[in-house]
């Protein structure tokens, strides 16, 4: 199997847990889970929960606790895209090749579908404690990552620092601050929780931390580029979002070349720091390659 085949099975798998873990449709407040379900189940990348998988694998996870977990990631960083769409933050009004969720369910409902997805992400990612009880205090912690990278000191923080500082020109160090938290944080939590419910020690937890640290920054470097120079068409969201909400991004920063030279020198960086955790030349590398030139 090549990589693209290989991704497109695991990304498969994927969506499979995100069907399991969804709330049946039912009650008098029914539209929310359709909303759920709707944002959740258009076409995304999975990269986080994949990301949580791959690293899962590579201390040699074994065992069920970590599926509710993979679900869990997916639905919180679902709820930030949704939030992220409204009116009053980037107001754009198409995500994942489709409208996005206020389009579709209305402004009360879409920021309700976010909090529901974000409330459901703990009830999901707690549902781990029946599947492996013998697990409990791996369990624990990793409820611990997932809570405080989502909050204040992670992705919440790093959008109101982003939603704060439109229209400024902000400093390298505040950019780098609102890089880490927004999206690096997620991308943190996803990997440290694959490594501490497989056993990983906390030295390894933390390098596993750095490394995903990077890879969220280049992350978003290559996300602003692509708000420049993709269509909307291949990213299924619209472009120049950024200039419109004059956001200080990266690309404005440094301009195009450097940027795109600052995506590969910090996934090379990742990349070595990932040899010294395995030496294996395994799918979780081939995943961050393919990241540095992703088209969506
Ligand atoms: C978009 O994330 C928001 C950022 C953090 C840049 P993704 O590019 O992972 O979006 P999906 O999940 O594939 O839709
Ligand atoms: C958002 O960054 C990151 C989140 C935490 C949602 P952007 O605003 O650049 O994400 P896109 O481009 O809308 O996906
Ligand atoms: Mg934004
Ligand atoms: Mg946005
Ligand atoms: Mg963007």
């Amino acid at each position: 199997m090549n990589f693209r085949e290989e991704y497109t099975e695991k990304k498969n798998q994927i969506e499979e847990i995100l069907k399991e873990f969804l709330p049946p449709q039912e009650g008098y407040q029914k539209i929310i889970m359709e909303a759920m379900e709707y944002s959740l189940m258009a076409g995304g990348k999975r990269l986080r929960p994949m990301l949580m998988m791959e690293t899962f694998h590579l201390f040699g996870g074994q065992g069920a606790a970590i599926r509710p977990f993979m679900a869990a990631i997916e639905m919180i960083h679902t709820y930030s895209l949704v939030h992220d769409d409204l009116p009053a933050m980037d107001n754009d009004e198409y995500r994942r090749g489709r409208k996005t969720t206020h389009v579709v369910y209305g402004e009360d409902m879409g920021i309700l579908a976010g909090d529901a997805l974000l409330n459901y992400a703990f009830e999901t990612a707690c549902q781990a404690f029946d599947r492996e009880p013998q697990q409990s205090e791996r369990i624990g912690r990793a409820l611990r990552i997932l809570a405080k990278k989502a909050g204040i000191y992670g992705m919440i923080g790093g959008q109101v620092v982003d939603v704060k500082e439109s229209g400024k020109r902000v400093s390298g160090e505040v950019l780098d601050f609102i890089y880490r938290l927004k999206t690096g944080a997620l991308i943190e939590s996803s990997m440290m929780i694959g490594a501490v419910l497989a056993g990983a020690g906390e030295e390894q937890v933390k390098s596993v931390e750095r490394i995903a640290g990077k890879i969220g920054m280049a992350f978003q470097i290559q996300d602003d580029i692509l708000d420049v120079t993709g269509t909307a068409e291949t990213l299924g969201k619209p472009v120049h979002s950024d200039e419109k909400n004059e956001k200080m991004t990266y690309v404005v920063w440094k301009g195009l070349e450097e940027s795109g030279k600052a995506v590969e020198r910090l996934t090379q960086e990742a990349l070595e720091e990932l040899r010294k955790l395995s030496s294996e030349d395994g799918f979780l590398r081939q995943l961050l390659i393919s990241l540095i030139h992703r088209e969506k």
